[in-house]
C-alpha cells in the first residue's frame, strides 16, 4: 500500500485544493492531509484562517479522496509527520519546488503544478472589494 501525505491551509475552501488533493490521492491508496492550525497560520501570514481550524480539517476529512487528517502544529515537524504517518510520498504545490528535496531521504517527494488564477488569498481580496 503506498501512502500519501500532503500538507496546507485550505481555507475558504476552493477548486485549486480540490484538485491538488484528487491528484495526491491518485499516486497512492491512502492520502493522509496536515492541515495548518490556526496558530502556524497567524505566525505564518499574520492573520488567522477565516475558518477555524476545527472546520477546516472538517471539509477536508469530509471529501471521498482523504483518507485521515491530522494538525499541522510546525512547519519544522514534516520530517517527524512522515515517519509518524508512514508516507511513501510527500506532495507539495510546485511554489515549493525544490525547497523540500531534503526529505527525498525519507520518502519520495512530489511537487505537483498550482490550479492557476484561485487562491485564498486572492478570493478575501476580491470579496473585499465586492464590499467596498
Ligand atoms: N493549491 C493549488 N492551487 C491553487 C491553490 C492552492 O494547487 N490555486 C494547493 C497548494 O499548493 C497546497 C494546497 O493547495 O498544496 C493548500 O494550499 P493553501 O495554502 O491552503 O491555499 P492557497 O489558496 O494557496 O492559500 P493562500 O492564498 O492563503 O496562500
Amino acid at each position: 500500500m503506498t501512502r500519501v501525505l500532503t500538507f496546507g491551509t485550505f481555507d475558504l475552501f476552493h477548486i485549486g485544493h480540490v484538485n491538488v488533493l484528487m491528484r495526491a490521492a491518485s499516486l497512492g491508496d491512502h492520502l493522509t492531509v496536515g492541515v495548518s492550525s490556526d496558530a502556524l497560520n497567524y505566525s505564518k501570514k499574520g492573520r488567522n484562517p477565516v475558518y477555524r481550524e476545527e472546520h477546516r480539517m472538517a471539509i477536508v476529512k469530509s471529501l471521498a479522496c482523504v483518507d485521515e487528517v491530522f494538525v499541522e502544529e510546525s512547519l519544522e515537524l514534516k520530517g517527524e509527520y512522515i515517519k509518524e504517518h508512514q508516507a511513501d510520498v510527500l506532495v507539495m504545490g510546485d511554489d515549493w519546488a525544490g525547497k523540500f528535496d531534503h526529505y527525498k531521504e525519507l520518502c519520495e517527494v512530489v511537487y505537483l503544478p498550482r490550479t492557476a488564477e484561485v487562491s485564498t488569498t486572492d478570493i478575501i481580496q476580491s470579496i473585499r472589494e465586492d464590499l467596498d
